[in-house]
């Protein structure tokens, strides 16, 4: 559910209607409602109360630092995967006992801040980087939390590109070899080891790959325990799927999710931290853009919006589906047309859907991508010098930019030019 609905006609975000913003901050931008982050985040706190929880936002996502801090006045902890995230999580006024430090690559130097600013635990990926902390974290006079990422080698039935579970992913230390690496975990020095940590990827529509994994790291948790460890945290991960459509997919709940978490690692007196980013953020964003022209092809119709896959990569990266409706909503019964719908960008990847039937639509007609929030503008570039769009979040009946579109005084001047030229 989200809060992007047509009243009168028009497509409103919460009770500001779509077009007023255009009007004020031109097209394209990104829109974020309020009141979906708030619900979409309060699900998952029910569904796992009344267990011990922290349920950590994974920041990739959607990073801007009014939605960090508009989760974490609730209550959000969060997962960062870059001493940059940290920063945000920062700014946005979390505290650093509510923010976990994941990833496969963290520098010594992104080490060193993190503990030094202050850190709920790290999730450790390797060996090496377990040396490593241990190191930094001896050299500060600290002692840190961690856990250590397993891989259980499961199948997230996911687009490849964002798997993470399988052997053959670089992610996390094989689960068989868990003893050995949680042994030398126990005898580094400035370690604390809390728990275990497992993500088995992302936008998975089906609970039978979460339940496979947290069995094992049930099993698991037993395992160390009788081996002297005291683990007493568990890291979920985050991957739960959303509805990309509006007709066909409905992918497990929330709920249905928190009732797994019970039934698989329950029983275990542990504290349950879950990663999720898309659930709470994907259906609560819209990219919204107007129609530059409508352009006759031969035995195709494109639609050319002015954004582009700079801004919005998902369609060209994974061939991904995002419903695009017109701000206007269209008479019931109007005939559709199939239409390529596409961007100024110069490669044919620029393009958001193939053959999607579209209400008529004329050249300074807006339309809004649904489910844009996760993925969105955090992975948008200036390819083709292309300045990144601005956000926007509404609240009830207010909205605010949230990110300014920069000049291009301010993008060139970025640029310098070396002594000889
Ligand atoms: N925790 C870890 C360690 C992760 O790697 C991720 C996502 C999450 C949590 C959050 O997963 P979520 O709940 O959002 O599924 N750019 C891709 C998605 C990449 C996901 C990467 N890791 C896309 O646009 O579909």
């Amino acid at each position: 559910m989200d809060h992007f609905t047509y009243k009168n006609g028009l497509l409103h975000a919460e009770d500001v209607a779509i077009a007023d913003i255009a009007a004020t901050v031109g097209t394209p931008f990104y829109v974020y409602s309020t009141a979906t982050l708030t619900r979409h985040y309060t699900l998952f706190t029910e569904a796992l109360s009344p267990l011990p929880h922290q349920v950590c936002f994974a920041i990739k996502s959607l990073s801007n630092i009014a939605v960090l801090k508009t989760l974490g006045d609730l209550g959000a902890g969060m997962d960062v995967v870059s001493i940059g995230e940290y920063h945000r999580a920062r700014a946005a006024g979390i505290p650093g006992d509510r923010i976990v430090f994941s990833g496969v690559g963290k520098t010594r130097d992104e080490m060193r801040v993190a503990l030094t600013g202050g850190i709920r635990q790290v999730n450790v990926e390797s060996e090496p980087e377990l040396r490593a902390l241990s190191e930094v974290a001896v050299s500060l006079g600290v002692t840190v939390p961690i856990t250590i990422r397993v891989n259980p080698d499961v199948d997230a039935k996911t687009h490849e590109k964002i798997a993470t579970g399988k052997k053959d992913n670089k992610f996390g230390i094989p689960i068989s070899r868990a003893s050995a690496v949680y042994a030398e975990a126990a005898a580094l020095p400035s370690l604390d080891i809390v728990g275990i940590d497992v993500h088995i990827g992302s936008q998975l529509t089906d609970l039978a790959p979460f339940e496979q994994a947290y069995l094992m790291v049930a099993d698991l948790t037993r395992r160390l325990r009788t081996e002297g460890h005291d683990i007493r945290r568990l890291d979920l991960g985050g991957g739960l799927g959303i509805p990309y459509t509006r007709s066909n997919d409905a992918p497990p709940l929330p709920l249905d999710y928190g009732a797994l978490i019970k039934r698989t690692v329950g029983d275990l007196g542990c504290e349950i931290e879950i990663e999720p980013g898309r659930l709470i953020s994907g259906n609560a964003g819209l990219l919204v853009a107007g129609v530059i022209y409508v352009k006759q092809g031969e035995g195709r119709d494109f639609l050319i919006l002015d954004a582009a896959m700079n801004d919005l990569i998902r369609p060209a990266m994974y061939g991904a589906h995002h419903d695009i409706i017109p701000v206007i909503e269209p008479a019931a019964g109007v005939e559709q047309h199939p239409f390529d719908i596409v961007g100024p960008v110069c490669e044919s990847g620029d393009t958001f859907a193939k053959s999607r039937p579209m209400p008529p639509l004329a050249e300074g007609e807006l339309v809004a991508f649904r489910s844009a929030g996760a993925y969105g503008a955090v992975m948008a570039s200036e390819y083709n010098s292309r300045p990144l769009i601005p956000e926007v979040l509404v609240h009830g009946d207010q909205f605010a930019v949230i990110r300014e579109r920069p000049t291009f005084d301010e993008i060139l001047k970025r640029d310098t030019l070396p002594i000889w030229l």
